[in-house]
């Protein structure tokens, strides 16, 4: 066999005889002549076989949807009359000379050539290796890849380092619940999985790099919806010597540039973003999260906004008080004294912003205590006995004596932003390999028994109900 030609290449081959690999994505046995539609990754042809030879007659009426062949072939200008001018290769056909079968596939067990957002999508996520064949999917998830390539390079040309922090290790307040992994060597001890690289990222501004990112996986056990899963990616930040203005304005100019380089048929309804108080956007559009499109039929229209002045503290159902973000967001001047004498606390405002699109929280972050005494006032006030505080945050309070940066950053959250660029309906469509709302991998059953053995060795014991 010659070297392989990717499919969409093949139109500057025209007149030579080339070999292509890739999948049969159609077949038409048309008794006399067989016509195929391959694949690869870069697009897809259509080949035919015609009258004379009767080995490869024979092999050609053998392939099926889904098979792996190696083809070789003369590329041919299609007659006039047969051009699709809107196909990637609809001006070209293969005359197929062999066929080489590399593998055979059961047939599919649903139709991954038309849009599979009509299939159910248990069998799906089941099949999650043959959904990802379509092009849609094919698309969402390459895109993904370009959107956290702009985000990578756009973060190094600004000097931000990316730094990996820990998947193992103590829990963090962000106020989801969260994984936890029992320890082998200390029996009875867990380490948890990060909701988000929080007090990581401000530990390395105590560490002196000033500007750090990370493409960074965050877990969190909740109820899972349309744009939440279990794991998610986030792109997390944070600089030191910085204000909140100066979050905003590097925010948005990067994502001015995303829109502009990878979306440019897209509109971003107004620039500079909108920008409304927390205060002002609950009392005008019932929500912190407003959708202020102009037309929310256009696919294309992009309604960013700022939501500025969260407070810092809200009240949970059962009475008790949390911090709206976390406890790590810094006062707003203005409200200080309050803070300090622990004062009509529900109206004291956090230096915490949202960014939001089209009616989706997109990031969320804050300028942030950068002094050990505020951190421990801000636990205190949270109800955090002295015992707990040091139990729980006591490297952070330590970290905070020893000349800590005065800091801030965001999170905008990957999966959301390539849902709605992508215009897709939830972020499942972007994951390649997502989870059920019940948080279940359908293909591999994760979560999963273990066993006995694995149970004995850390050291726990399980209480089954209802065992039959
Ligand atoms: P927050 O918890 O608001 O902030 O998360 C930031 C962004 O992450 C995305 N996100 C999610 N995406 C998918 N599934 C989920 N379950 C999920 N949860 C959150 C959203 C959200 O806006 N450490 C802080 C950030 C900071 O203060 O710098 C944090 O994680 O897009």
């Amino acid at each position: 066999m010659n070297e392989r030609i990717l499919i969409g290449d093949l139109s500057s081959h025209t007149g030579k005889t080339v070999s292509i690999s890739g999948w049969v994505s159609v077949r038409r046995d048309q008794g006399k002549m067989v016509f195929f539609d391959f694949r690869d990754r870069t697009g897809t042809v259509q080949g035919v076989v015609l009258p004379g030879d009767g080995a490869l007659m024979e092999i050609a009426k053998m392939v099926r949807n889904e098979y792996v062949v190696s083809v070789s072939g003369v590329v041919n200008a299609r007659p006039e009359r047969n051009v699709q001018a809107d196909k990637v290769n609809g001006d070209i056909e293969l005359e197929i000379k062999g066929i080489e079968i590399l593998n055979e596939s059961e047939p599919m067990p649903f139709d991954i050539s038309g849009d599979t957002l009509s299939v159910d999508e248990g069998v799906r996520l089941k099949y999650r290796y043959l959904d990802l064949r379509n092009p849609r999917m094919q698309r969402n998830i390459r895109m993904r890849d370009k959107i956290i390539t702009f985000f990578r390079e756009y973060m190094h040309k600004n000097d931000f380092v990316e730094i990996e922090t820990p998947m193992m290790m103590k829990g963090t307040p962000e106020g989801s619940r969260e994984y936890i992994i029992p320890s082998r060597l200390e029996p009875g001890k867990f380490y948890v999985l990060p909701q988000s690289p929080q007090q990581f990222k401000q530990l390395l501004m105590v560490g002196g790099f000033e500007k750090y990112f990370q493409i960074a996986r965050c877990m969190r056990d909740e109820d899972t919806r349309g744009d939440r899963q279990p794991e998610f990616t986030q792109l997390d930040f944070e600089m030191s010597f910085v204000t909140q203005e100066e979050v905003l304005a590097y925010t948005e100019a990067m994502f001015i540039e995303l829109v502009s380089s990878l979306y440019p048929e897209k509109r971003i309804s107004t620039i500079p973003f909108p920008r409304l108080t927390y205060a002002e956007s609950m009392e005008k559009y019932g929500s912190d999260k407003p959708d202020l499109r102009e037309n929310k039929e256009d696919p294309d229209e992009l309604a960013f906004a700022w939501i500025i002045d969260f407070p810092m503290f809200e009240k949970m159902d059962d009475g008790s008080m949390q911090a709206a973000h976390h406890p790590f967001c810094s006062v707003k001047p203005e409200d200080r004294e309050k803070f300090l004498k622990g004062e009509d606390l529900f109206s004291i405002r956090a230096n915490a912003y949202d960014l939001v699109l089209n009616g989706f929280e997109l990031s969320s972050g804050s300028i942030r205590i950068h002094k050990a005494d505020e951190q421990a006032q801000v636990f205190d006030l949270l109800g955090f006995s002295e015992e707990e505080k040091q139990a729980k945050f006591g490297h952070i309070l330590e970290a905070f004596k020893f000349g800590t940066p005065p800091h801030g950053g965001f999170a905008p959250g990957i999966d959301r932003i390539v849902m709605l660029l992508e215009n897709q309906p939830n972020i499942r469509e972007v994951i390649a390999f997502a989870k059920t709302g019940e948080g279940k991998d359908l293909m591999s059953h994760a979560p999963s028994v273990v066993s006995e053995k694995q149970l004995k060795e850390l050291g726990i014991a399980l209480i089954t109900k209802d065992k039959k």
